[in-house]
């Protein structure tokens, strides 16, 4: 079954409003392709001049991070409706970085995506393994927990719109890329939990991404496997190197 590619640049803590916006800029002709789903996952605060500055272009804008509940006493949180309201699409939820350096576990993870789902928003859900648990060859019965825990109570038609994001952390930022089989084995062994969760129609629906210092370089041979359909892209979604990825 076809499914559309979805190529998705996670920012990071990087930009400043009038830098996202010449960003946005900079990138506009380079990623035109009407054939594939360009995301810019976007520091808060860049929300908004970069929702303006894509407006009329093939570009959608995403969050980085969002909390469950709608508004109250929550201090330094942003909740889904505000991401909506200002034109955000995609949240990217669960990166390893949440996880690792604020602590969030896979019960808030699954809040999350419920709560991502009934506010309209498509969570790019991320899972992937350490590399100690790579070493100590555990690291496919680490991601299918980590699956299975995100999608509790997640229902089949949510599932066929969700993007999962393969993102080994010992390839994150460190310029070590998953080769194009190792990143093939685990997001066919996600396609195959999906299925064994739900059923073969939702497997076939769901988009699965692989993350971790994809480049301009190695783009092409990760995306031509038949289980990754796009990546989640962190340094090089800063540079014109993103407008390659996204046609390669
Ligand atoms: P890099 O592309 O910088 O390795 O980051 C990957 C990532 O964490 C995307 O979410």
């Amino acid at each position: 079954m076809a499914r559309r590619r979805i190529i998705a640049g996670n920012w990071k803590m990087n930009k400043t409003p009038s830098e996202a916006v010449a960003l946005c800029n900079e990138l506009k002709d380079l990623v035109k392709n009407d054939d594939v789903d360009v995301v810019y996952c976007v520091p808060a605060i860049d929300i908004v001049p970069v929702a303006e500055a894509v407006k009329g272009t093939n570009v959608h804008v995403g969050a980085e991070n969002f909390y469950i509940e709608d508004k109250g006493a929550f201090t330094g949180e942003i909740s889904a409706p505000m991401l909506k309201e200002a034109g955000v699409e995609y949240v990217i939820i669960g990166h390893s970085e949440r996880r690792d350096i604020f602590g969030e576990n896979d019960i808030l993870i699954n809040q999350k995506v419920k709560k991502a789902f009934a506010s309209g928003l498509t969570p790019i859900m991320c899972c992937g393994e350490s590399l100690a648990l790579r070493k100590a060859g555990t690291y496919k019965e680490w991601i299918a927990r980590q699956i299975k825990w995100d999608l509790t109570d997640i229902t089949a038609d949510q599932v066929k719109t969700l993007v999962i994001a393969y993102e080994p952390i010992w390839a994150i930022g460190t310029g070590e890329t998953a080769t194009a089989d190792q990143a093939e084995e685990v997001c066919k062994m996600i396609r195959e939990i999906i299925a064994d969760l739900y059923d073969q129609a939702t497997a076939d629906a769901v988009r699965i991404q692989y993350g971790g210092s994809m480049n301009a370089g190695n783009a092409a041979e990760l995306l031509s496997k038949p289980n990754i359909d796009g990546g989640l892209i962190g340094g090089a979604s800063l540079k014109p190197d993103f407008g390659q990825i996204v046609n390669a």
